[in-house]
């Protein structure tokens, strides 16, 4: 059995590798519709080795499927989710309603038990939190979470396609001796780092940092886990990173994380610092796991230990752990 499948968003950075993940992994899709705005009215994605017309995203137009992975922003979502789910399930790639208390935030490997509750919308979290809790899960699990110190280095492709060009151009203008035009950032990327990503609460942090903070104790049901980030922008093209400290409540060795992680599902241990080995965003573009490295004793603390994650956050960040929900619905015979 197939399912009418929506692609709110199918032209973008997170709905092109959704098409891409969809046909990889065999989703049972019995027709697919790719939504976009005016601005792609007559433009095709391709599916399965067919060329697919987008559908202007419009009142009238959304109904009729199974499903509808949405990835076109959170005003988007906040017009039209809640009447595509009259309809089918939504899952919503947007900061939208994340926070929502009726909607679950789910990452499979972290809490899969959370799609059964839901009412209509099920919500993916921000791409740096899935890629950090799919590494914290398996420690806390082990050693108990007490505090989580992250800082990100994030890729211009989690701002969307515009930021990949503004990248690549950014890049000839600097080479070529011309002035670099900044249209997405406040501050060139090309060579350079921001930090600052999405906007500024009155208390000093972003809007970035504090869905780490928020949605990290929503997934893992530790209402009271202390959690700190800065988030910065780097120009990588694709692919987050992040250092991640964390103390915990019981003793840690290198030697028992380790062990701990290489178990983990959807995690890969890369770390071997005698052979320079250690995840690096370039390397692992396209992939589909969490990669984990430099595994060190944290020094600062009593328990304590420091890791370096990377993953492909328009994959694991994004589309993959979208369609991943949409498997499990699939499995609990809730789709
Ligand atoms: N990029 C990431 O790594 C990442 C990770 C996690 C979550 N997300 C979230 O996913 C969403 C999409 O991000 P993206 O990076 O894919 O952005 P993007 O490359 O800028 O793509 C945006 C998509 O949304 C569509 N869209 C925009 N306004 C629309 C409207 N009014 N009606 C219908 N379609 C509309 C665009 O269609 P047109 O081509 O017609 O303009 C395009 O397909 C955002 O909510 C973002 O926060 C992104």
């Amino acid at each position: 059995m197939g399912y009418r499948v929506g692609i709110v968003g199918a032209t973008g950075a997170v709905g092109q590798e959704l098409l891409k993940v969809l046909e990889e992994r065999n989703f049972p899709v019995d027709e697919l519709i790719p939504y976009a705005s005016e601005r792609s009215r007559g433009r095709k994605v391709s599916f399965n080795e067919t060329e697919i017309e987008i559908t202007v995203l419009d009142r009238n137009t959304i109904k009729g499927c199974d499903v509808y992975l949405f990835s076109a922003g959170a005003g988007t979502s906040k017009e039209y989710a809640q009447l595509a789910a009259e309809d089918g399930i939504v899952i919503d790639n947007s900061s939208a309603f994340r926070m929502e208390p009726d909607v679950p935030l789910v990452v499979p490997e972290v809490n899969p038990f959370d799609v059964e509750w839901h009412s209509g919308i099920i919500a993916n979290p921000n791409c740096s939190t899935i890629i950090m809790v799919v590494a914290l899960k398996p420690l806390h699990d082990a050693f108990l979470l007490k505090r989580v110190i992250v800082s990100t280095y994030q890729s211009v492709s989690g701002t969307g396609l515009k930021a990949i060009e503004e990248l690549e151009r950014q890049t000839r203008d600097y080479i070529e001796g011309r002035e670099p035009e900044c249209k997405v950032y406040p501050y060139p990327i090309a060579f350079n780092l921001i930090p600052h990503i999405d906007i500024f609460y009155d208390y000093g942090y972003t809007k970035e940092e504090m869905k780490m903070v928020f949605e990290t104790r929503k997934i893992m049901h530790l209402s009271d886990l202390q959690v700190t980030a800065t988030c910065v922008r780097v120009p990588a093209f694709r692919c987050h990173s992040e250092s991640v400290t964390i103390e915990t409540e019981r003793p840690v060795t290198v030697e028992e994380a380790r062990n701990v992680l290489e178990k983990a599902p959807g995690l890969k241990v890369m770390d071997d610092f005698s052979k320079n080995l250690y995840p690096t965003p370039r390397e692992l573009e396209g992939t589909d796991e969490v990669y984990v490295g430099r595994i060190r004793d944290a020094l600062v603390f009593e328990n304590g230990l420091s890791i370096w994650i990377v993953a492909d956050q328009l994959r694991k960040g994004a589309a993959l752990n979208a369609v991943q929900i949409a498997e499990l619905l699939i499995e609990e015979n809730l789709l």
